[in-house]
């Protein structure tokens, strides 16, 4: 793959700006703004859209950072959108399931809402059953984001940052969260997490977008085959909080290291698939340093489309969409049945504050908080 480094080309058209990079292969990648719908306090919510040259396009919007569309080709080159998410502004306001959005501060569950840190106790607000789950009340999916458009590895960018205040859901510290996403002409989704704090507080967020290989709304993901390279996840008990030990996947249905069908063992008489309703679970990679790493993959047969999840992080929470039920009505009026889609949210483990043999999530003052982590899609 050439290097993007020649022309970058940036004008704007009407209210439109594009940005255009071309490669010393003559491959291009293009993106640029468009308005997306306005909030009921007026805030207008811009769409971004990117598109390169091997049929890819992504559409973010800085409502949520949410991830709305990835159209990816199939084997034949049939192109379909294969997140879940809503036509219109108001899909995503009304959400409950955090389609393709950015969660935090601290992705997934943190028992009763509680944590201490420095000595000092924090309550965080309680909006799962007693528990805190992806950020809060208010979490970092329903903010507003500041957009930019950027350039990040020679390739055009979209930069959304937020600064959640002091106090925010419980949490401390003024705290900044840039999010950088980008695309590749390799079909690379490339996402890239810049923090920082004034006070000590803890981070964890992720991406929480459904994806259905076969298409939004095309069935479920129970023929979807995934690869998860970890000997290891963490149990939970019945409030699907960690129980703060490693368990061997060996021997049980959590057992993702060579290629699996996700549907072969999700009904199977099994402790932890009753309490998570299915797979709901975080899985520990093996030889986790920090650096960016193969963890997951998942392949669909029918399209050919396979997707392999690069990540810096510890760990992956694997959510087979035990929770949809058909209501959350989508794209193109399709309603999301019960395992239509599967998220793949690589972060550190939940609940790691109130475990300390998990990795810590603490951010402290003058530290960088940096994670990145690439969804490439291709077909076998
Ligand atoms: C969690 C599920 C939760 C879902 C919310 C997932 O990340 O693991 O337990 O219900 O998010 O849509």
């Amino acid at each position: 793959m050439g290097l993007y480094m020649n022309k970058l080309i940036n004008f704007i058209v009407g209210s439109t700006l594009i940005l255009l990079i071309t490669g010393c292969d003559d491959k291009s990648i293009s993106l640029y703004e468009e308005d997306y719908g306005v909030l009921d306090n007026g805030i207008l919510i811009k769409q971004y859209i990117f598109e390169n040259d091997n049929q890819m396009k992504v559409k973010i919007i800085n409502y949520g950072a949410i991830v709305v569309s990835i159209e990816v080709p199939d084997k034949k080159g049939k192109i379909n959108d294969v997140v879940l998410g809503y036509d219109s502004i108001d899909g995503y306001v009304q959400d409950p399931s955090y389609f393709g959005a950015i969660v935090g501060r601290v992705g997934n569950r943190i028992s009763k809402g509680k944590f201490s840190l420095d000595g000092k106790d924090y309550a965080l607000a309680i909006n799962n059953n007693e528990n805190h789950l992806h950020g809060g009340i208010q979490g970092f999916n329903k903010k507003v984001w500041t957009p930019e458009i950027t350039e990040s590895n020679g390739l055009p960018a979209l930069k959304l940052t937020y600064l959640s205040p002091d106090g925010e859901e419980g949490y401390p510290g003024n705290l900044n969260l840039e999010v950088t996403y980008t695309i590749s002409n390799k079909n690379e989704l490339i996402i890239d997490y810049f923090g920082t704090t004034d006070k000590a507080t803890i981070l964890n967020p992720t991406n929480h977008s459904y994806f259905n290989l076969s298409g939004a709304g095309n069935g479920d993901i129970l023929d979807h085959v995934l690869k998860i390279n970890a000997d290891y996840f963490t149990p939970v008990d019945k409030g699907l909080i960690p129980l703060g030990n490693h368990e061997s996947v060996l021997g049980t249905p959590m057992d993702f290291l060579n290629p699996k069908k996700i549907g072969e063992r999700i009904n199977n008489d099994d402790n932890q698939l009753k309490v998570g309703l299915g797979y709901d679970h975080n899985w520990v990679f093996n030889n986790w340093d920090g650096t960016l790493k193969l963890g997951v993959t998942l392949f669909e047969p029918e399209s050919g489309r396979f997707m392999e999840v690069f990540t810096t992080e510890p760990g992956v929470q694997f959510y087979s969409g035990n929770f949809l039920d058909g209501t959350n009505i989508g794209k193109n009026q399709k309603a999301y049945q019960y395992r239509s889609a599967l998220c793949l949210e690589t972060d550190h483990f939940p609940d790691s504050q109130n475990n300390s043999n998990f990795p810590s999530v603490v951010l402290r003052p003058g530290e960088e908080y940096k994670q990145k982590t690439i969804y490439q899609f291709s077909t076998k």
